[in-house]
């Protein structure tokens, strides 16, 4: 039974229980029923655009338990239901998502549980889902289990419960939604998004391990432009996207890399511990060049692949000038998070959905607050 499969740490982490097994279990048991109903119904799409407390309880009851349904499809034949994400409730969910980054100061995981489901992209593979990339497969316990993955299953525990209110909005979509609305929060630019992903339907499509890259390759530089040129990224892009490192830790319980705690650790907020590559590691700005171009502070992290931004005659270039100057940063990063967010994606429609009413200016966020916790001296 796909209850079976699910090991007992994931169960663990993704918040489930013995209560949450044995229901599991009778969730399997009805789940034929639920499926072969949802799939027989001749306008399935026009379910998932329906708010939750509209929807029929049997149509609730597959569409709320998105957990549940990844065990039942893992050992089902029934094919994928492909559904793009429903505008307003992508809306409603960026506003979840604000208000969860603004309790957990959760920016810098989610920024990272969006990378790495889009950087499994391969531009060689034509066909979707092979081709992998931002189409969702990350929820799958098989992919979390990546070693790249470490920690991931913590970010997938925390939007869980935004997934289960928006029912009609794709895992694909919803985890490039928390990670740009992360990077914006955060004080960082406006990332000129598009949603509409096509999620995976099951484990057997997540894509095989290895695809992201290393942090301590033998050669740093031949080993990004391989990782990311397969993506179809270039130069520019492979230094700008690394700007995602003035966000957060790294942990060597996760990935092996960093120190255990530091000063601008030790408090939190979140889980304290972990190593920054900056000072104030939730505020979105260029202090990563900065801090790894001049490397005075121990207690800041510089991995083999962050040094050789400025040792590469190509990566320095652009490392220098985002160093100098902030403004270019933002508009660089801005554009190649966007493409990094669509890669290998699935768009219905295909143009994609733009959330942004672009008619009226959006009013100018209040100074972010949370950097101030990052620096390890508590303020008032
Ligand atoms: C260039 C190649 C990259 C390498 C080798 C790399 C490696 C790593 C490693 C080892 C960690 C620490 C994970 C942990 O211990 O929890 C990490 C964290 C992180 N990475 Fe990267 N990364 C790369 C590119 C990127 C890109 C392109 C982005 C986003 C656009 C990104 C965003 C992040 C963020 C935000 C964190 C902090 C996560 C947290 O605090 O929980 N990284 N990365």
């Amino acid at each position: 039974m796909a209850a079976e499969r699910l090991s007992a740490s994931s169960m663990a982490c993704i918040g489930a229980s013995a209560a949450f097994a044995s229901s599991l279990r009778r969730a399997s048991a009805r789940s034929a029923l639920h499926l072969s109903s949802f799939h027989r119904s001749s306008d399935f799409r026009s379910l998932l655009v329906v708010p939750p407390p509209l929807r029929s309880s049997r149509h609730r009851s597959f569409q709320v338990r998105p957990l549940h349904r990844c065990a039942i499809r893992a050992s089902s034949s029934v094919p994928a239901v492909a559904a793009a994400s429903d505008p307003a409730q992508l809306r409603g969910a960026r506003e979840d998502i604000k208000e969860l980054l603004r309790s957990t100061f959760c920016h810098p995981i989610l920024v990272r549980l969006g990378w790495h489901d889009s950087g499994t992209y391969d531009k060689n593979i034509e066909e979707w889902p092979q081709r992998g990339g931002a189409n969702g497969s990350l929820r799958f316990e098989v992919e979390l289990k990546h070693a790249a993955n470490a920690g991931l299953v913590n970010a997938l525990k925390l939007i869980n419960p935004i997934k289960e209110k928006y029912s009609g909005i794709t895992y694909a979509d919803l985890f490039q939604l928390a990670s740009a609305t992360a990077i914006e929060d955060a004080g960082g630019p406006k990332i000129p998004m598009k949603y509409g992903r096509v999620d995976v339907s099951g484990p057997e499509e997540c894509p095989p391990e290895g695809k992201l890259p290393a942090a301590g390759p033998p050669s740093p530089a031949a080993h990004l432009r391989d990782v990311f040129y397969r993506m179809g990224l270039d130069d520019k892009e492979i230094v700008a996207l690394s700007g995602a490192h003035t966000l957060g830790r790294s942990r060597p319980e996760r990935s092996g890399w960093g120190k255990p705690v530091t000063k601008y650790t030790k408090d939190g907020p979140g889980a304290p511990g972990g190593q920054s590559w900056t000072v104030q590691w939730l505020k979105f700005d260029n202090s990563y060049f900065k801090d790894i171009k001049e490397r005075k502070d121990e207690d800041l992290l510089v991995l083999p692949t962050d040094a050789v931004l400025f040792e590469d005659p190509s990566f320095k270039i652009y490392a220098e000038k985002y160093a100098e100057d902030e403004d270019a940063f933002f508009k660089d990063y801005a554009e190649a998070h966007a493409k990094l967010s669509n890669l290998g994606a699935k768009f219905d429609p295909p143009e994609g959905i733009n959330i942004d009413d672009d008619s009226k200016s959006t009013p100018t966020p209040e100074p972010f607050v949370a950097a101030k916790y990052s620096s390890g001296e508590k303020k008032a």
